[in-house]
């Protein structure tokens, strides 16, 4: 059993301790300084050999250069600290561990990204279609647009040869050609739902990933911890998925 400590004890804290132990892995410590039971900080609780951080986007920089500094393996799941991504790199680097990090852990999301890219190459093809996106998330996410809203409109503007500039915010201004926006819903208990529309005068395809619970997210996690507990270096939960399909 591949031992694991959690970082954030709220709904996918709780759901990995629950799916642990079917995918191989033993949780001997939880780090969450507002939960009764659970340890206030790393420095006072023993580690395991991969740390899984699912907090809070103000707290997970100073989290991920203290697990690299002990010199374990880590799992990120937080989203919003995509800007440190540099420091990391070069953390990772010096203290020679491994970390594994991705916006969204679920493999049908994995799977839906291929796709979005796949009908941006095709429909790229006939100038007539337009695309745009928007996600809807439950009222207590802390961050907005989400990491994975960011990275499929990063995955549609590397396959488009017209869409160039993403736009979360809302528009004040006519769409110019070249702009992708992609809005953000918050409300009610969504786990996570990421549209895309390809849209044109006489049809529109319209593509949805659907997250049913938080399990796909704890399961493709674990499944990671595995995966990074073998390797050193920066990887992405894509990238993963690209070495298990292979
Ligand atoms: N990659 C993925 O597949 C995926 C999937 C789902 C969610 N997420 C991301 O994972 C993060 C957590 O999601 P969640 O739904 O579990 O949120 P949540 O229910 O709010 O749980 C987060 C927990 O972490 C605690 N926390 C805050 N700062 C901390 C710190 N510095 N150290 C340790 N614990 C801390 C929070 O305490 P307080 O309530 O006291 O602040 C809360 O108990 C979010 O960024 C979310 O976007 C990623």
């Amino acid at each position: 059993m591949l031992s694991i400590t959690l970082i954030g004890y709220g709904k996918m804290g709780r759901m990995i301790q629950n799916m642990a132990e079917e995918h191989g892995c033993r949780v001997i410590s939880v780090i969450d300084p507002g939960q009764p039971g659970c340890a206030e900080t790393l420095a006072e609780t023993e580690l395991g050999e991969v740390c899984l951080d699912f907090s809070h986007p103000d707290g997970v920089m100073d989290n991920i250069r203290q697990v690299i500094a002990a010199g374990k393996h880590l799992v990120v799941g937080t989203t919003g600290w995509n800007k440190y991504l540099p420091e990391v790199e070069a953390l990772v680097e010096k203290h020679k561990t491994g970390l594994l990090y991705g916006a969204n852990f679920s493999i049908g999301m994995n799977i839906f990204s291929r796709v979005v890219r796949y009908a941006t190459e095709l429909c790229d093809k006939f100038p007539d279609y337009d695309v745009c996106g928007w996600e809807i998330h439950h009222n207590q996410k802390a961050d907005s647009p989400s990491g994975t809203a960011i990275q499929l409109a990063k995955t549609i503007i590397g396959a488009s040869g017209v869409k160039e500039t993403p736009v979360y915010e809302k528009m004040d201004h006519r769409i110019a050609p070249d702009e992708l926006h992609f809005a953000s819903v918050r409300g009610g208990k969504v786990p996570g739902t990421h549209n895309i529309l390809f849209d044109c005068e006489t049809d529109s395809l319209e593509l949805t990933h659907r997250a049913r619970s938080r399990a796909c997210f704890a399961s493709g996690a674990l499944q990671a911890a595995q995966w990074i507990s073998l390797r050193k270096g920066i990887y992405t939960f894509t990238e993963m998925m690209e070495d298990l399909l292979c």
